[in-house]
């Protein structure tokens, strides 16, 4: 992600969030934040996806996801979660953790896809409505056993990208 998908990044922000990050949060992870690794996903030349991560030594947190509306249910979302968990490993880490809505469902079916369980309930954590949020954590990423399962899950997914519809290249990144 870089300065210039800003614009494209706060569109899909506004949409797929009731408390929207401002630009400034996004600027000041990519600028200034040392810990911060933050990906843009484009299919046929749009910023369709995106997502962000901390890594602090051997523990890394997903501090955003999010795929267009128009663009959900193709993949884009699961192809971003891979990213960031390549991502996280390639930085060293062995723990991953984020926290999401006690309703959202479709984000909980694929963090637990990727091996993600609920340790722990934050009580009233979202602002905006008092909601829950469900404390996940996955790993250990380097070890053999979440490799193993990686490995036949990036397997699916390219086969599941390879099937994706009218797009140029069939990879969102
Ligand atoms: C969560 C989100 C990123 C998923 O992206 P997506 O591109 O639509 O999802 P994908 O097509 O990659 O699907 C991957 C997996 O997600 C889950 N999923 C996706 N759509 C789903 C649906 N409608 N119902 C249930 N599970 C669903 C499934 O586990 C799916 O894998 P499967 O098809 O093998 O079961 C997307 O819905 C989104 O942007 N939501 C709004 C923002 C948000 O809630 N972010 C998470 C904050 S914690």
């Amino acid at each position: 992600m870089t300065q210039g998908d800003l614009p494209a990044v706060l569109r899909i922000e506004g949409v797929s969030f009731t408390t929207s990050w401002p630009a400034n949060a996004f600027s000041n992870e990519i600028r200034d934040n040392k810990l911060a690794h933050y990906f843009i996903g484009r299919l046929d030349g749009h910023v369709v996806a995106y997502g962000g991560i901390w890594v602090i030594l051997e523990d890394s947190h997903v501090t955003t996801i999010a795929v267009h509306p128009d663009y959900r249910g193709l993949k884009l979302g699961e192809e971003m979660l891979l990213k960031l968990l390549d991502e996280a490993i390639a930085q060293g880490a062995s723990w991953i953790t984020l926290e999401v809505r006690e309703s959202n469902d479709v984000a909980q079916k694929l963090y637990r896809k990727y091996g993600f369980t609920t340790v722990s309930t934050r009580r009233g954590y979202y602002s905006d409505n008092g909601e829950n949020a469900l404390v996940m954590w996955a790993g250990n990423l380097k070890g053999e056993l979440y490799g193993a399962r990686l490995r036949a899950l990036r397997a699916a997914l390219a086969a599941e990208i390879a099937r994706r519809p009218s797009t140029d290249s069939g990879h969102a990144w």
